[in-house]
């Protein structure tokens, strides 16, 4: 076969091979076989020295046009795969704007949250300081300045984790009324605080006890402060957080930390003070205990009982809620199911 056969073969062979190539590596694989140092072009030109004179400026024409269709034809289809690629690519990634929007899902805070967040707005509008404290506390603090000395009875009631025998989980967030009273500096005015936070106890589980649950604590002391502020402080909260309607009440109760002590009742929002099932038919719900801060307890965080008075209150958010939404069982909050979770938005 003569130079110029092998030449024109090799053209008919090399476009067959790149039009029917699938993707643009199998055409780089041509290019490098047809084109190559070592490839049969090369060799048909590096064997034009064995030419006549005259054959070799003709087959050195012809094997330069060969290269260059091939050239051409590689470069075409390689340009034809890629945009071939890009619209395969496209039609794939296509989105359809007509689609509605996938809705961002909000999350919401608990509702014990809900609830804590309502109380010290309320607090924080009529003056008050938010003091948070720890929930790993001393005796001293949880107990001794509370009035409750160490062989106190009362103490039964509130057992706890003790983390030495001297330092525990708090069993109240009342620690932080002795707290605060030891740094506050009466000269300047009353002192206004609530405390929200976790406590402690070592009570077993059931629907109305958890060994952890929520306190906010509040406290206000200085001069002229009298139970009738006490009263009137309870009412805004028992009417922000149930409504305009319901009515405080006052009852008789015992705390060391305070005398006297009462247990305070909201009218029962369900039946507005008829009697029904949640109230027990009384018309009343218990919400909290408070009383007018003991002397005694005064006098130990440096306040002056001659001077200085005033009262303190302890609620339960948790049971709050219950109470708000009807919640049977103190242990569906601590669950964590967003779908029981999820029902309880203040804002929505
Ligand atoms: N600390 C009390 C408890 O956990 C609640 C309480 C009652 C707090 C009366 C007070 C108060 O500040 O005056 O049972």
């Amino acid at each position: 076969m003569g130079v110029k056969e092998k030449l024109e073969d090799l053209l008919k062979q090399g476009i067959e091979e790149i039009n029917t190539s699938q993707d643009v590596k199998a055409v780089e694989e041509i290019r490098v076989k047809m084109l190559g140092k070592k490839g049969p072009l090369t060799a048909v030109l590096r064997g034009m020295k064995d030419l006549s004179k005259e054959e070799r400026p003709l087959v050195g024409k012809f094997a330069n046009q060969v290269r260059d269709e091939l050239t051409t034809a590689i470069d075409e289809k390689r340009a034809s795969l890629a945009s071939a690629m890009l619209n395969a690519k496209l039609a794939a990634e296509t989105v359809d704007v007509t689609l509605p929007g996938r809705p961002v899902v909000q999350g919401q805070p608990h509702v014990i949250q809900q609830i804590i967040d309502q109380l010290v707005d309320l607090f924080s509008a009529m003056g008050y300081q938010v003091a948070v404290g720890d929930e790993v506390e001393q005796d001293e603090y949880n107990f001794e300045r509370l009035n409750l000395p160490k062989d106190h009875p009362a103490r039964d009631m509130q057992d706890t984790f003790y983390v030495t025998p001297q330092v525990l989980m708090r069993t109240q967030t009342s620690p932080m009324q002795a707290r605060m009273m030891e740094t506050h500096d009466f000269s300047k005015g009353p002192l206004k605080m609530i405390s929200p936070g976790k406590v402690y106890r070592r009570d077993t589980d059931d629907a109305t006890h958890s060994h952890q649950f929520h306190q906010v604590e509040g406290l206000v002391v200085g001069e002229h402060v009298t139970m009738a502020d006490l009263k009137g402080t309870l009412e805004v909260v028992a009417k922000t957080l149930f409504g305009d309607q319901l009515e405080v009440r006052l009852r008789p109760s015992y705390f060391p930390f305070t005398e006297p002590s009462v247990e305070a009742d909201i009218t029962c929002f369900n039946c507005l003070g008829k009697g029904c099932a949640i109230c027990k038919q009384t018309g009343w719900i218990e919400v909290l205990g408070a009383g007018m801060v003991h002397p005694n307890v005064l006098k130990m965080s440096g306040v002056d009982p001659d001077r200085y008075g005033g009262f303190a209150f302890g609620l339960g958010p948790d049971r709050f809620a219950m109470i708000k939404y009807g919640v049977e069982d103190i242990r569906d909050f601590y669950q964590n199911d967003v779908r029981f979770l999820s029902q309880f938005n203040q804002k929505g």
